[in-house]
């Protein structure tokens, strides 16, 4: 019996499996005969977990015993609440998984218990690492995380492995955007570069419908829809539904009847919008793909003009505006050449038949892919520690780089080693991966010391660590699977005004708050991102009512501000 590795394309909005056998690539249909299931997970009466149609079903009927849009929160604290209990997103996810695991064994008639499992290219580690691990708990081995534009690359490339081109993958699904360059020549896929925007998508699209709907219905009847669940449930269905007629219509009719009541008078909601309006609703959100795209070409030094094929993947390119903004963009159209809702999973089920050894070696492709995020150290610099760069986003990997560095003072015996990921300058504001200690340095009263500190990371998302001593070659070794789960995670902050000290520093928030708008309009995304990150460790403290650090993250918030 084959011992089957299933690739899995586990999305915000749906979740597809496939399994590469007999020569070929085939979609594994759920229990109801669909190769898509709805990434939800509800509770129903009884108190039974329900996952796929029939959650998405009982969204509309018990918003508060059903959960959506998983994906969104992987990587954060937040909790999920379902019924009188709270569940993470990974344990949400691993719901979905097992369901996946009990349909694919159902079809396949054997047990399966290995995955590889897509994530959007630019989830970072701790999003990888949530992901894997709901793998482990809906009972998959984990064989590989892939990034989701890298399998969808995959599946088209397989058939066209000789041929030199320039591939660009345009991924817009439910709730995330990724871009990726890729350079395929004689068998080797080469990703160059990746971009994107983890929280841009369908989802978004969808609430540009309906805060329209919703102040048109206010403007109308004066009832206000804000915080009444069930009528925002059927609005949500209602405006995606008629997202989705858009796409090959001209207009569409949102009809939901007795939506609220005014006074005891049940008022219902009629609208009908044309594609056009629905366009202009949604033309700002969609430029916000231009950034990455940017980014994504820039990195990868491969200029609009030099790109033979642009690649759609994700429910939301079948969007009209979305082709016609490709064209804009980079003045021709996409290509039709893979299924923009199966390539995923289908380039995931090919990645586990690469490692599996059912594709074999002859005509098997080799595939790099690159890291989406800068890995370092922490240095000193004057008083203040930085990030110093060993390995710069979108490296090719597998890839080993070093670095030296010397001791601060002289005589010193021992050195600290901060593992660092992230886009700042300031070390405290990346994610720190982990730490280790250098013992035993040569008492050296005359000089510094140097020590050499070598980072390898591969394509199963392992880092390994090195830091040698170069005048004794003493070294400590420390490896970290970047997709085991790690210690920092994201809280929701937003709630820090209930805060009791929240009054001092509701000025500086303001004042943060429009410079990193003001950044962000000025194409300044680093300097965005700094800011953001501070107002987050801000907010945190203030949340947490913890007066002294605010007050160092609000100085340090000042300082990069300039106020
Ligand atoms: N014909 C269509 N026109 C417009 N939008 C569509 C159409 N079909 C599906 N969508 C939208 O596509 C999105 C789902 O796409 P997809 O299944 O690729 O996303 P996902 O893989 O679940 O999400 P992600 O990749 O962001 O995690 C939904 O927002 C859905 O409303
Ligand atoms: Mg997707």
């Amino acid at each position: 019996m084959n011992d089957f590795i299933i690739g899995i394309d586990l999305g915000t909005t749906t979740t597809e499996a496939a399994i590469f056998r007999n020569g070929k690539v085939e979609m594994i249909p759920s229990f109801d005969g669909e190769k898509a299931i709805p990434s939800a997970v509800g509770i129903d009466e009884s108190g039974n977990f329900i996952v796929g149609q029939k959650a998405k079903a009982q969204f509309i009927l018990s918003p508060e015993r059903t959960a959506i849009e998983i994906k969104r929160k992987i990587g954060t604290s937040e909790q999920i609440r379902l019924g009188k209990k709270n569940y993470s997103a990974a344990e949400l996810s691993a719901k979905i998984l097992e369901y996946v695991k009990r349909y694919a064994e159902e079809y396949l008639g054997q047990p399966v218990n290995r995955a590889v499992i897509s994530v959007p290219a630019y989830f970072d580690d701790i999003q990888r690492r949530e992901t894997a691990e709901a793998g482990r708990m809906a009972g998959f081995v984990v064989e590989r995380i892939i990034n989701e534009p890298t399998a969808a690359a995959l599946s088209y490339g397989i058939g066209h492995l000789q041929e030199k081109s320039h591939i660009l993958v345009y991924d817009l699904g439910g709730g995330t955007f990724d871009v990726t360059v890729l350079e395929m020549f004689e068998g080797v896929m080469e990703v160059l570069a990746s971009s994107g925007d983890n929280r841009l998508g369908g989802k978004d699209f969808d609430a540009c419908l309906i805060q329209y709907l919703k102040d048109t219905f206010k403007e109308k009847t004066g009832v206000s829809l804000d915080g009444n669940v069930f009528a925002e449930a059927r609005l949500k269905e209602a405006a995606e539904a008629c997202k989705i007629a858009l796409s090959t219509e001209e207009r569409a009719t949102v009809q939901l009847p007795m939506l609220a009541d005014k006074g005891n008078t049940p008022m219902g909601l009629e609208e009908t919008i044309t594609r056009e309006q629905f366009e202009q609703l949604i033309w700002g959100e969609l430029e916000r793909t231009r950034g990455p795209i940017e980014v994504a070409l820039s990195d990868s030094k491969i200029a609009p003009q030099d790109l033979d094929m642009i690649l759609l993947a994700g429910g939301s390119t079948r969007i009209p505006l979305v082709s016609k903004s490709i064209h804009k963009i980079f003045g021709k159209d996409p290509s039709e050449a893979i299924h923009p809702d199966y390539s995923i999973a289908e380039g995931a089920a090919l990645q586990a038949a690469i490692i599996s050894g059912e594709i074999d070696n002859d005509d098997s492709i080799i595939l790099t892919d690159v890291n989406p995020y800068t890995l370092g150290v922490s240095a000193m610099e004057g008083h203040e520690a930085v990030m110093s760069v060993i390995i710069p986003r979108n490296t090719t990997i597998p890839v080993t780089r070093h670095n030296l560095y010397m001791t601060e003072y002289f005589g010193q015996r021992r050195a600290e080693i901060v593992v660092l990921q992230g886009e700042h300058r300031i070390s405290k504001l990346n994610h720190e991966i982990g730490r280790f200690t250098i013992r035993d340095l040569p008492v050296n009263m005359t000089e510094r010391e140097k020590i050499d500190v070598a980072f390898s990371y591969n394509l199963d998302g392992i880092l390994q660590v090195a830091a040698t001593v170069v005048s004794t070659g003493k070294a400590a070794t420390v490896t970290y699977d970047m997709t085991q789960t790690g210690p920092k995670e994201y809280e929701d902050v937003s709630g820090w005004k209930t805060s009791s000290i929240a009054a001092d520093y509701r000025a500086t928030i303001r004042r943060g708050e429009r410079a990193m708008k003001k950044a962000k309009e000025l194409g300044r995304e680093e300097f965005a991102a700094d800011i953001k990150e501070l107002l987050y460790e801000l907010k945190y403290e203030i949340l947490h009512e913890n007066q002294v650090k605010a007050d160092e993250w609000e100085e340090e918030l000042r300082e990069l501000i300039d106020i």
